[in-house]
């Protein structure tokens, strides 16, 4: 409890998933949470559900840069910082190489790369004016092994791996750690869409024998967020419990 005390917190794609129980998880922390996600209705759900608590949802679409600049400001102009950011929101839209549309290609690299890249130019340059901050991204087991009809989501999270490195290098001396977490396959919406079988397949070959939980991924995050992992920067840690080592 109290790890992230006071910190303002900018969580994307926080109204569903992992995203949501993240939210819960830096509430929890001590954190005032900001929820940044195009899903208003479950967003105003999870106000709901959290009322009393440091909690705002705003409608953000990452993608939009005039957004994410006006959201942010807004912030700055209430509580004068943002000291995290979780560039968590990501879509998949998957086909084999043959069958991937441009549409497909291309709006999975609009939220899982353009959408990143937004957020962290906006938010980066308010933590650098205060001389510190933490961002953590969030990647995934595809984007360091591959995965079959996954060539748009697999190229933006091997992106993020690219970029986490890259803006830890650019921000590290001012006073910014940039990680990255690299789920395996989480017990969520997302992995509703693959077939029973290949989830038994997944558990089968997972040294701790199952699928992660929500909560794995948001444990890593407020690691990844707190003064704990101060010395920890361009890293990218998989929780994904042994599925690839
Ligand atoms: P989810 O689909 O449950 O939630 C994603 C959230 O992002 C939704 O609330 C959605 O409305 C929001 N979102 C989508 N586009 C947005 C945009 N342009 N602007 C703002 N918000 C937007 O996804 P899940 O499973 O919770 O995944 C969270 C992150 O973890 C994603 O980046 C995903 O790629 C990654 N991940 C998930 C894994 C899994 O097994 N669920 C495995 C590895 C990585």
């Amino acid at each position: 409890m109290n790890r992230l005390k006071g910190k303002v917190a900018v969580i994307t794609g926080g109204a569903n998933g992992i995203g949501k129980v993240t939210v819960n998880k830096f509430l929890d922390e001590g954190a005032i949470v900001f929820c940044w996600d195009i899903n208003t209705e479950a967003g105003n759900r999870l106000l709901e559900e959290n009322k009393g608590r440091n909690l705002k949802f705003n409608k953000v679409d990452t993608i939009k840069i005039t957004e994410v600049e006006k959201a942010a400001a807004q912030i700055m102009e209430e509580y004068g910082a943002i000291d995290i950011l979780i560039n968590n929101a990501g879509i998949t839209r998957d086909a084999t190489l043959m069958k991937m549309t441009q549409d497909q290609w291309q709006s999975v690299l609009d939220v899982n790369l353009t959408g990143v890249f937004n957020c962290t130019q906006v938010i980066s340059g308010h933590m650098v004016e205060k001389g510190s901050g933490k961002i953590v991204n969030a990647s995934s087991v595809v984007g360091l092994y591959g995965n079959f009809g996954q060539s748009n989501y697999v190229a933006t999270k091997a992106g993020v791996i690219g970029l986490t490195k890259e803006w830890a290098r650019e921000l590290g001396r001012k006073g910014i750690n940039v990680n990255a977490v690299a789920p395996g396959f989480i017990a969520t919406e997302m992995v509703e869409t693959i077939p029973k079988k290949l989830i038994a397949d997944l558990e089968g070959k997972t040294p701790l024998g199952r699928l992660g939980k929500p909560e794995d991924i948001a444990n890593a995050y407020v690691f990844l967020s707190s003064e704990e992992a101060s010395f920890i920067n361009g890293t990218t840690l998989s929780v994904d419990g042994g599925l690839v080592i």
